[in-house]
């Protein structure tokens, strides 16, 4: 084995334990930041339509942003709804002082731009981290006024978790170049003195470029397409995909969840991987939490309230 970590009892990385100290940090946080400013975090969520995976995701965000003690409101609007009452809602957020954090659920209905959503929403309470001016800040590596989109950021602290909080001069390769997980995972990883590569489709012989990778992100959306003869050994594997795939084991038109990575064949040959489900998914949630306790303190002329949320 490399100089990497040493080899933990099991490999697998446990999401759900690191995304609990990120809440138990949210939450200490937040107990500083009313005792100290008298401010309490507040969260708005906004879904428009009935996408039911959406719902889903909407309420799990604002059960998490009770449990964490904060203002949380959900505003409910019909699939048909005019841009211009979202605009309009959004601007009424961005001048709601008990408002910190705004999500606007994707994806929305057709008929509605998002992009001109995403930018109306004020960049200092874009708690995903998709407004071109936080994009900007990320690129520009202005970390501590930024808002980081929450899966990238919950991706690095996973890594940070198997490897220790020192990741200059790893190999680091992303396979996937999207806005919201590729390029700013991309960013953090050269924030932390990593020497970055980007895979994609057309990328010659993805599986060599895959193995000269310390730290493997796999962000493509494609079921089990990283294969375990792709990974060095020993390195740290994190597995952003969510795929949805048929299991017939399971009974007749049944189905499982599975990662970007064949996870069976990985776990024999990396140091250390997140498994799909359990792994980035409860960290992004836990993230958006990290965000609006973020956005509240530095709102409050706080920052280094909601500093020690991103430490580990
Ligand atoms: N839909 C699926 N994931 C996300 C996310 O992270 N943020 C928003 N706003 N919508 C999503």
């Amino acid at each position: 084995m490399s100089e990497l970590a040493q080899k933990a009892e099991t490999p697998v990385i446990d999401g759900k334990a690191v995304a609990a100290t990120v809440i138990d940090k949210v939450k200490e946080a937040r107990d500083w930041l009313v005792s100290a400013a008298g401010e309490k975090p507040g969260l708005a969520v906004v879904l428009v339509g009935e996408n039911p995976a959406s719902e889903v995701y909407v309420r799990n965000k604002g059960k998490k942003a009770e449990e964490c003690g904060f203002h949380s409101v959900q505003h409910t609007l019909a699939a048909d709804m005019p841009e211009a009452d979202l605009l309009a809602l959004i601007g009424k957020l961005n001048a709601d002082a008990m408002i910190h954090g705004i999500l606007v659920q994707l994806p929305l209905p057709d008929h509605i731009d998002e992009k001109k959503v995403i930018a109306a929403i004020d960049p200092d309470k874009d708690v995903d981290g998709f407004h071109p001016i936080n994009v900007g800040r990320l690129g520009a590596g202005a970390t501590d006024e930024a808002l980081v989109p929450c899966t990238p950021a919950g991706s690095i602290i996973l890594a940070k978790s198997a490897l220790g909080s020192d990741l200059s001069g790893l190999e680091a390769v992303i396979v996937g170049r999207s806005n919201i997980v590729g390029k700013p995972v991309a960013q953090l990883l050269l924030a932390e003195h990593c020497t970055v590569t980007i895979g994609h489709s057309r990328t010659r012989d993805l599986p060599a470029v895959c193995r000269r990778a310390d730290i493997l992100v796999a962000a493509v959306g494609r079921p089990q397409m990283i294969r375990g003869d792709w990974i060095k050994p020993g390195a740290c594997v994190i597995d952003v995909g969510i795929n949805r795939v048929p299991a017939p084991e399971k009974g007749e038109g049944k189905t499982r969840i599975v990662g970007d990575v064949a996870f069976d064949e990985a776990v024999e040959v990396a140091g250390s991987i997140t498994p799909v489900p359990g792994g980035v998914g409860p960290m992004t949630i836990a993230m958006l939490m990290a965000n609006t306790v973020i956005a509240a303190a530095r709102a409050a002329g706080r920052p280094d309230i909601a500093d020690s949320v991103l430490k580990d």
